[in-house]
């Protein structure tokens, strides 16, 4: 198939492309270039274009019909949680019109295959140990907000036009499949922490009186080439017949504290370095971890890494940057 890989540009976006090329598909990036690196797409072909924009949706139906794409993998978004509180209207802007756009091109263009890129920050807070796609979904910030936006649009669609489409709502993605491919954004705990090793600085933990076994939030952190895995599992699924609208939680199913995150990133440096305990920051749940039985059983997924392959993979790529 010729597929669409919106955001194809972006850390997470390039090793989608990356699994789609090894698993027999073609794949074009589209990609605003607002954070995204064209050296990361090797000879994949790359359109520039801003989702978001008012006249995105026949651009991107031209694109759709001249290229003759066959589906599209959507993770083009604003994905800050911090920024999402202080610039709602961006945010909002940003990932649901861009999603609007999206749906309204594929229609024109008679596209009706679609794998969105959604996140479990929808969630919200919830108090179970793992969360499966069934719990309510009650986000806490506006980033969580325009995700679960674009799922009900995507689930609306869906209905009203045929679309096929699956959902994925990713935990904590972090490590690297290839080094060139690296999270060079330094926005979460892992690259944060890392970073800040390499400038002999001490990494700070947000909180160490959360309702946790050692105080510090807990996560699911989840290896982003089994993350890119899951698209191509996704879009089989999306090729069998009368397939229906599916959310699935793409996680490990295991949580990990910040306190074991920095004990994996202390075994893999090799080296101690300082920590700073400080304040809970605002926003943040207890802990957030994955049921993956639904995936495991529908898409036939899991993961093959884990915390320790995730932190090894992430710091080698961080030694070539
Ligand atoms: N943390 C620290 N110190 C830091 C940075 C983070 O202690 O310097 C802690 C946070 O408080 C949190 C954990 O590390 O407990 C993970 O924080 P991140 O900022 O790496 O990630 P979040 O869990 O806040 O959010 C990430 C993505 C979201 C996604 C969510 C889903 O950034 O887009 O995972 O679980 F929605």
């Amino acid at each position: 198939m010729k597929i669409l890989v919106t955001g194809g540009a972006g850390y997470i976006g390039s090793h989608v492309i990356r699994a789609l090329e090894s698993a027999g598909h073609k794949a074009i990036a589209l990609d605003d270039m607002s954070s995204g690196v064209s050296l990361r797409l090797g000879e994949t072909e790359l359109v520039q274009l801003d989702l978001a924009d008012s006249q995105a949706a026949s651009k991107l139906e031209k694109i759709l019909v001249e290229k003759a794409v066959d589906g599209v993998i959507h993770l083009a978004a604003r994905k800050s949680v911090a920024e999402s509180v202080a610039r709602p209207e961006y945010y909002y802007r940003q990932n649901v019109d861009s999603v609007i756009n999206l749906l309204e091109a594929m229609k024109n263009a008679g596209l009706s295959k679609l794998v969105f890129s959604s996140s479990a920050a929808t969630y919200g807070s919830p108090d179970v140990s793992r969360v499966d796609e069934d719990y309510i979904c009650q986000p806490i910030n506006p980033y969580g907000e325009t995700k679960l936006i674009g799922e009900w649009l995507i689930s609306a669609a869906s209905k009203a036009w045929k679309l096929d489409a699956v959902a994925l709502r990713y935990f904590n993605v972090a490590g690297a499949g290839f080094p060139e491919l690296a999270d060079t954004s330094v926005a979460n705990l892992i690259p944060i922490a890392l970073n800040a090793i390499s400038e002999n600085k001490p990494v700070q933990v947000f909180g160490t009186d959360w309702p946790t076994p050692d105080g510090s939030c807990i996560r699911d952190y989840i290896h982003v080439s089994d993350l890119a895995d899951a698209h191509v599992a996704a879009l089989n699924y999306l090729n069998q017949d009368d397939r229906p609208y599916q959310i699935f939680n793409v996680g490990t199913g295991t949580g990990s504290s910040v306190l074991e995150v920095l004990a994996a990133i202390k075994i893999v440096v090799g080296k101690d370095f300082a920590v700073e305990l400080t304040d809970r920051r605002p926003g943040d749940p207890a802990a957030l971890t994955a049921d993956v039985s639904r995936i495991g059983k529908i898409l036939g997924w899991q993961a093959k890494y884990d915390l320790h392959d995730i932190c090894e993979s992430a710091y080698r790529a961080s030694l070539s940057q």
